[in-house]
């Protein structure tokens, strides 16, 4: 197949979230079963042309609404590891930042502009190239116009031709915006509607991709039909029960050259399954870098996340001083957000020095340690479309300790004491007292029963998580949209 990738973010080039992780992982996994894949993503302040990328002949034009012609140059890459080629859009005035989608201040002004060009770069880098691909991929609302333009100005057309499969890896978000966007990019004012792109008066560019994309997918199945009720549809749940007959969960894989602790180069010391022995000196290291105490009998509890309100970190920090006094355990959180919440930790850090151990920044070689370094892992989210830490986790044999939600429900079999199953700790309720509860349960078992510790924790290593099987999920859903927009064409 021809595959056209469209992302915000792709790993190793820029990220924020898992988003990019998953872009990089199908552009990988696709090129690897010997698909032609391409790949459209801005060129941001902090990417710098390297020696081996090369820049197309000519300007690269994108055109807007009103005849505007907007001149930017295109840069190529190869994707590591695979023959897909990655197409950097350079455009200072919209790309030429640190922040991918906040500045200081917040998210940047021009988000609604910034994002409508990188939809329609992506429409006119196959029609200058005339590359007619047979499915176009696309993440999340930054990229939510281009099924839009499949359906209105490019229909008829050779392009239009291409299905569009959108895949939603956060409801939250979803791209709203004043209506004189439409103008800015060029499309028809009938799409206003609310049975299409218009919610509430405003443009609305996560329902403008679910409305109009041949195929929809989201990062699991638990997650695939919570989004179809109130309580996790974020407003577009009507939008999604309508559309529940092309929508399909698929949850996503890790990346197996990157997380494994075989092989892992960020570690001090690699490990396996059959031979923990350098995961206890991956604990050391990381007490030793978190100024924790150097005590190998005493469990790591740790978390890496955005610390936004979905992650539910609040909740750990809040019940921080009554685990201090009732259990002996430690610590270890590394993120960075919200700047309250930082704050909150950074206090707990200083007052229970050699317990708690605190980074607050963004650093993937300590996300690595902190994974290879710890006994367990939480993730209280209050939603969780998919989650990759929690597989990272199992995958360095780290129990998890999850909220049941989401992908987290998909990828996190639940312990039963007494039998010989689970993977890690799941608790219901999203509140400081349920996962008081669950620590609770994940220490007693660590001191009063270390032969199921040990049982769960090769359970958590033996799980296969790599790509290998929604990679080709992903592929009958190419071979799906592509057959029905055909269909649909005549
Ligand atoms: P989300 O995309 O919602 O943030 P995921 O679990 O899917 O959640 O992916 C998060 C990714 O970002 C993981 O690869 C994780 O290791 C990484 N990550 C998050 N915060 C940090 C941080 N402070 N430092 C390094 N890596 C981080
Ligand atoms: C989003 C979700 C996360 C998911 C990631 C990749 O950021 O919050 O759960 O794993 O996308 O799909």
């Amino acid at each position: 197949l021809k595959i056209l990738q469209v992302a915000p973010e792709v790993a190793p080039f820029s990220k924020v979230g898992g988003l990019a992780d998953v872009a990089g992982a199908l552009t990988k996994e696709m090129s690897r079963a010997g698909h032609d894949v391409r790949v459209i993503t801005p060129l941001y302040g902090f990417l710098k042309p390297s020696e081996d990328w090369t820049a197309e002949p000519g300007a690269f034009s994108v055109h807007l609404g009103g005849k505007r012609e907007e001149f930017s140059r295109l840069w190529k890459a190869t994707y590591p590891g695979s023959d897909a080629q990655v197409f950097f859009i350079e455009y200072a005035r919209y790309y030429d930042r640190h922040e991918i989608y906040t500045g200081p201040w917040g998210g940047h002004s021009d988000n609604n502009e910034r994002f409508a060009f990188l939809s329609r770069a992506a429409i006119d880098y196959c029609r200058s190239r005339q590359w007619y691909p047979d499915v176009i991929h696309c993440h999340d609302w930054t990229t939510g116009l281009v099924p839009v333009y499949l359906n209105t100005t490019e229909y008829g057309t050779p392009l239009g031709r291409a299905a569009s499969v959108f895949t939603i890896h956060n409801l939250m978000h979803q791209g709203i915006f004043g209506r004189e966007i439409l103008d800015f990019a060029g499309l028809p004012p009938d799409v206003f509607r609310p049975d299409n792109l218009e919610s509430m008066g405003l443009v609305n560019m996560m329902k403008g991709g679910i409305y109009n994309s041949t195929k929809i997918t989201t990062v699991s199945p638990h997650y695939a039909s919570e989004i179809q009720g109130p309580e996790y549809g974020c407003g577009l749940n009507h939008v999604l029960k309508y559309r529940a007959g092309d929508l399909i969960g698929i949850i996503n894989g890790i990346d197996t050259d990157e997380w494994n602790p075989a092989t892992d180069k960020h570690l001090p010391a690699t490990f396996s399954a059959r031979d923990l022995s350098g995961k206890a000196v991956c604990k050391r290291k990381l007490q030793e870098k978190l100024g924790l105490e150097h005590k190998p009998e005493v469990p790591v509890f740790c978390a890496v996340a955005r610390l936004f309100e979905q992650k539910g970190l609040d909740l750990l920090a809040e019940i921080v001083p009554w685990i201090m006094s009732e259990m002996k355990i430690q610590i270890a959180l590394l993120g960075a957000g919200d700047g309250r919440l930082e704050q909150a930790f950074l206090d707990l850090q200083a007052r229970y020095p050699g317990r708690v151990g605190v980074y607050i920044g963004y650093n993937n070689a300590l996300a690595h340690l902190m994974e290879a370094g710890s006994d367990f892992f939480v993730m209280p989210s209050r939603f969780e479309p998919c989650g990759l830490n929690q597989m990272y986790s199992m995958a360095y044999g780290t129990l998890p300790i999850v909220r049941s939600t989401g992908g987290l429900v998909d990828t996190v079999e639940q312990y039963v004491e007494g039998r010989q199953r689970g993977t890690g700790f799941r608790f219901e309720e999203a509140s400081a007292k349920a996962l008081y509860y669950a620590i609770g349960w994940a220490c007693s078992t660590w001191y009063d029963r270390p032969e199921d510790y040990r049982m769960l924790q090769q359970n958590a290593m033996g799980r296969d998580l790599s790509w290998t099987y929604s990679a080709q999920k992903y592929l009958d859903v190419y071979h799906w949209a592509r057959d029905a927009r055909l269909q649909g064409l005549g």
